[in-house]
């Protein structure tokens, strides 16, 4: 049986069993922020495990990609080195939401195991929790397991959690051995690492929680969740122990080793691929691209980017290690780009997202190797500089080499410990910590008076929002704070200044979801306080401002009124905001995700996953869809409804987002925009008037980012660009629709000036460097020239020492040029005669003269400003 047909046996057999068969979910835990990558086919219906949600079906089955770097169970550093674990594997899983537990779940499995994938019982071991009387007796009564091939193990193996929160439970493990010619021992014995026992399924009995506090609840009903390695489970069904001997990874290592031989242009650094045997150090460096390259694709499948932190971190770190793996096989690049369409083929009919984002993947893959390539070679000299110099036997690399290649050259620190564990050494990883953070502490220490606000009050009241139909209502405060000292006090009165409140109800909007607050007034007899703006703690808004008049106490009754035309604005970019990120997937593809989003009064902000900038027609495309749905004034329709109710109707929900279990859905045009929102919107689309972008930019690798404007603003922008071409018609002195040639042609112009403007430079300094260079001195055959010019341009300088340099060779050069205002020094010294005088110690000595600033290097340095 090959990897698919194993995989689909799966699946079939499970349906019959009256399992639903779900699809993968994304790599990226839609609704989980706890968890950076889905690392278990029970991440999707982790809800319904704690009761949150509700599913149609009461047991199911699917095949879900897995990724373990990274966060809890992470065996990046292992990938390689041995025959079974993965960056990304595949877990073929059956799920029982309270529908059967442990008899069930373990009849099924062996079942699948000794007749669909008829393998031998002779070959299985089992283990379960040693507390698990109940599973034990299964085993070993309904199946008539050998009570010498049960196992009973503690909670580091047989008790399984997603991670430091959620679904947890004692399990139970079905173990493949794979004979004599390998080498290992049973679970729980001193050599279970070996490859001779391997586990290929995984039974849990979910049947608690795991809070954040740490404590754990049983879970509403007893639960199942399995998972079996399609990698390792192939493995067993094609007669290897080594899962890179399987049909899943051999076209992978072919298809490198036939590139490497292709484009190696040093066969003798690279003998062993040329001549067709790899050595075991280019074996490993096969195993770790052809397990990396699959964790990559569908990393990048699901949207996932390379970046500084968080999940793209972790997807940077997986491609470096690969690049520098690759950089061992072959001097050429791209290595993995020719992989790509072999794993499509192997694994994009069960996957047809890997299909879809191929070219994405060819691109993302093709910039991080241009970023990283250069600091690779560069970091990989300085290491190997540090190794050679190392006198000492010490088997750690110092924290501070790991921080500079961390720093300097982009070395993730796992890549770097990669590398020190082919030389048998350590990190001192304790030192790098340090030095991390004390570069966190500089960064901090430089933004402090950046003016951030952290000092809101901790209030545990909940208020109630009546602002989405109500812009002004009668609240009764609750709680006054006011700044004393410099601290945060909770007062009884606000007399005067600044301070802020918290009612038990308000039409004011607690800035959340990108859109920020409302301002307005709170009034009473004889009283008013201005809120300038609000913000939302735990459940309640506080509102911020100051008094203007009188002095407000707590359980006044007050009359609270927004903004309510600074509220339409906000209204009307929020709606505006929906249309756009509806209109960007139509045009760009469900692909576009939001990764961010700013809805103010003035303007909006809309940041999106896309590997490109947008053109000007694509803008104005945008433009258009967006403004046609205003112009047919549909109603924008609020909802209430069960969170999976809106997900199954295709309502737009945020990754990493949590929600909850009630939710508002927000419609507009036929269809034309439906996403999960709390923010306020208008009545009718027509309400936002007009829609213009404003700009459109990149702010990180592959995240897009839109401003725009509505309404009053929208029409104001235009007028500005209106008048800017009329400025330019008067400044040009042509007509509009000459405007573009004129302004080509004069640029045109300039360039030519400019180009004799350099001409006439050049002839000036050689015409000055020939009278200058008969003033020199000479020492033996040095010689030597300081003299001071009456050229401030630092390019002509330049020229002029160019010049020096090969009229008088070897020499000593200083010229200080200046006009009147300020100083030019530039010095250049001849290689030959650097061990005796430095370019830079002259600069710096002049400096001291003269008070210029500047430095370079031995043979050549500059500095400017100064008297
Ligand atoms: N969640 C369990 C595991 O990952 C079984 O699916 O091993």
């Amino acid at each position: 049986m090959n990897s698919n047909t194993i995989r689909q046996a799966f699946l079939d057999f499970f349906e019959r069993k009256g399992h639903r068969i779900v699809s993968a979910s994304s790599l990226v835990p839609e609704t989980d922020s706890t968890l950076l990558f889905t690392n278990a086919g029970m991440v999707q219906f982790k809800d319904i495990f704690t009761g949150q949600a509700t599913p149609e079906f009461s047991c199911a089955a699917s095949a879900q990609p897995c990724v373990r770097a990274g966060g809890k169970h992470n065996d990046l550093d292992n990938v390689g080195y041995t025959s079974r674990h993965h960056t990304l594997f595949e877990m073929l899983g059956n799920f029982s939401f309270g529908e059967y537990f442990k008899r069930e779940a373990i009849g099924y499995a062996w079942e699948f195991v000794t007749q669909v994938l008829a393998i031998d019982p002779q070959r299985l071991w089992v283990t379960v929790h040693e507390s698990d009387d109940e599973a034990a007796g299964y085993w070993l009564k309904d199946i008539g397991l050998k009570p010498e091939r049960l196992i009973r193990l503690g909670d580091e193996s047989n008790f399984w959690a997603m991670g430091p929160t959620g679904p947890c439970g004692p399990c139970s493990e079905i173990f493949y051995d794979h004979g004599e010619r390998v080498t290992g021992g049973p679970p729980g014995s001193a050599d279970e690492d070996g490859d001779r026992y391997v586990e290929i399924w995984n039974l849990v009995f979910m049947q608690y929680e795991r809070k954040p506090d740490g404590s754990r609840v049983a879970l509403p009903k007893p639960c199942v969740d399995t998972g079996m390695g399609l990698e390792r489970v192939t493995a067993v069904m094609q007669g290897v122990y080594d899962n890179y001997d399987t049909d899943l990874f051999v076209p992978l290592t072919l298809q490198l080793g036939t590139t490497c031989r292709a484009t190696t242009a040093h066969p003798r650094t690279n003998g062993g691929l040329v001549r067709g045997e790899p050595s075991e150090e280019q074996h490993l460096s096969m195993r770790v691209v052809a397990d990396h390259i699959r964790s990559i694709a569908f990393l990048i499948a699901d949207s996932v980017y390379p970046d500084r932190e968080g999940r793209g971190y972790v997807l940077r770190r997986i491609i470096r290690r690969a690049l520098r793996h690759c950089r061992k096989l072959s001097d050429a690049g791209a290595l993995m780009a020719e992989m790509l369409p072999v794993l499509i083929d192997s694994l994009g009919e069960a996957y047809p997202r890997l299909r879809t984002a191929e070219k994405v993947i060819r691109q993302t893959l093709a910039r991080e190797e241009e970023l990283f390539g250069n600091t690779l070679e560069q970091g990989l000299k300085r290491l190997s500089g540090f190794l050679e110099q190392k006198s000492d036997e010490s088997a750690t690399l110092p924290g501070q080499l790991v921080f500079e290649l961390y720093d300097t050259f982009g070395f993730p620190p796992d890549l770097t410990a990669d590398i020190a564990r082919e030389q048998g050494l350590n990190l001192a990883m304790d030192e790098f910590e340090q030095a991390m953070q004390a570069q966190k502490d500089r960064a901090r220490s430089a933004s402090r008076f950046a003016g951030k606000d952290n000092e809101h009050p901790n209030v545990d009241i909940s208020t109630q929002f009546t602002g989405y139909s109500q812009s002004q209502d009668t609240a009764c405060v609750q709680k006054l704070y006011q700044k004393a000292g410099g601290l945060l006090c909770e007062v009884s009165e606000l007399k005067a200044g600044e301070g802020m409140v918290v009612l038990d109800k308000t039409p004011f909007y607690a800035e959340a979801g990108g859109q920020i607050g409302d301002s307005g007034w709170l009034t009473w007899e004889q009283g008013r306080f201005r809120v300038e703006r609000t913000n939302a703690r735990n459940q309640s808004c506080i509102h911020y401002g100051r008094i203007e008049q009188g002095c407000l106490r707590t359980e006044t009754r007050v009359s609270a009124a927004i903004d309510n035309e600074r509220r339409q604005r906000i209204r009307a970019n929020h709606s505006a905001t929906h249309l756009l990120h509806a209109a960007l997937r139509k045009l760009l593809g469900e692909r576009v995700e939001q990764k961010g989003s700013l809805v103010g009064d003035q303007h909006l902000r809309f940041d999106f996953s896309h590997d490109a900038p947008l053109t000007r027609a694509q803008c104005r495309e945008l433009e258009d869809m967006v403004n046609a749905e205003i112009r047919r004034d549909s109603p924008v329709v609020t909802e209430i409804m069960g969170f999976d109710e809106a997900r199954a109707r295709g309502a737009l929900a945020l990754f990493g987002e949590k929600y909850a279990r009630q939710v508002r859905v927000l419609t507009m045009g036929e269809g034309f925009s439906m996403e999960l929102c709390g923010g306020t919107h208008v009545r009718q689309t027509g309400d936002i008037d007009l829609f213009r972008i404003t700009s459109e930019s990149g702010i990180a690798a592959n995240v897009r980012r839109i401003e725009a404007v509505t309404g009053e603003a929208a029409r104001a922008w235009t007028q500005q660009q209106d008048s800017a071409v009329h400025e330019l018609q008067s400044l040009l002195q042509a007509k509009p629709e000459h405007l573009l040639d004129k302004a080509r042609s004069l640029r045109q112009q300039n360039k030519a000036l400019q180009k004799s403007l350099d001409k006439q430079g050049k002839r000036l300094a050689v015409q000055l460097a020939s009278t200058l260079a008969e003033q020199a001195d000479q020492f033996g055959e040095a010689h030597s020239l300081v003299t001071q010019v009456g050229v401030s341009n630092k390019k002509v300088l330049m020229g002029i020492l160019d010049d020096l340099k090969s009229r008088l060779n070897p020499a000593v050069l200083v010229l200080a040029g200046g006009d009147g205002e300020k100083v030019s020094l530039v010095a250049n010294v001849n290689k030959r005669l650097t061990s005796r005088v430095k370019a830079n110690e002259l600069v710096q000595q002049a400096g001291e003269l003269m008070g210029t600033r500047g430095g370079g290097k031995a043979n050549m340095a500059e500095a400017g400003g100064g008297d």
